[in-house]
């Protein structure tokens, strides 16, 4: 299973995108596209991205019918991206169906993983507006466990929770965490933060940077020391 520094290219369109990746000159990357970026441009940037030698986690956290979630993966498939996600709270039957819709024969499916409970929901929200009465520790992990049922690749997490979710779903089960930060940064809204150091020592597989790289004064600069401190 590969290590990999994954950038959150949170731009509002093509423009900033490519002014951001234009700095890297020939470095092949790994870009996380969210629902900003994918509903202004559509599917077209993903495939100019690709074109450009780039890896691609398309984050658009379906969540819906199962039957809707895999005619919806089934039109993703034909983008060729290396990994996207669903929301395990979806159920068990959803994320099969996204799965079997992502699957064409004969060709490796894209890494398929799991959002858990986002990070901006508090135990107090989730319990007083989604009447789940368990802490918030145990959501993730249940909702970790149903992905695994599902035949997922692995979950979203806080590198926090990196150690619990690999003792419960087992080393090969991938965990995606954002949340990070070098030491001098601002923490801006995220809360519960690690530095890529920390993330790699935890365990992680994957982390996904945003502002520490696309706001810094020299991206290529901040991108190569996540991958020096993450990776190396
Ligand atoms: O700028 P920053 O490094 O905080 O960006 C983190 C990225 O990870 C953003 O694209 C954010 O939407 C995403 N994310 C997150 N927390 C989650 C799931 C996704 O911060 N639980």
């Amino acid at each position: 299973m590969g290590k990999g520094v994954i950038i959150a290219c949170d731009f509002k369109d093509k423009e900033e995108t490519f002014n951001f990746l234009d700095k890297f000159r020939n470095q092949q990357l790994f870009l996380k596209i969210g629902m900003e970026l994918f509903y202004s441009e559509g599917p077209e940037i993903v495939r100019e991205i690709k074109k450009r030698g780039h890896k691609i986690f398309l984050d658009l956290k379906l969540h819906d019918i199962p039957n809707t979630v895999e005619k919806a993966m089934k039109s993703l498939s034909n983008l060729n991206v290396d990994m996207t996600n669903v929301h395990s709270a979806g159920t068990i039957e959803m994320m099969k169906a996204g799965i079997r819709g992502l699957t064409k024969e004969n060709e490796e499916r894209p890494i398929l993983i799991a959002v858990t409970q986002l990070t901006s929901t508090s135990e107090e929200r989730m319990q007083n507006e989604l009447l789940i009465e368990r802490s918030i520790e145990d959501v993730v992990m249940k909702y970790a466990e149903h992905a695994k049922e599902a035949g997922l690749d692995g979950v979203v997490c806080s590198p926090l929770e990196v150690q619990a979710v690999k003792k419960k779903c087992g080393e090969n089960f991938i965990t995606v965490t954002p949340g990070i930060r070098f030491k001098e940064d601002d923490k801006g809204d995220q809360v519960r933060i690690t530095t890529p150091k920390k993330a790699k020592e935890l365990g992680a597989d994957y982390i996904v940077v945003g502002r520490p790289i696309t706001k810094a004064e020299n991206p290529v600069e901040a991108y190569e020391k996540c991958v020096e401190d993450f990776i190396e």
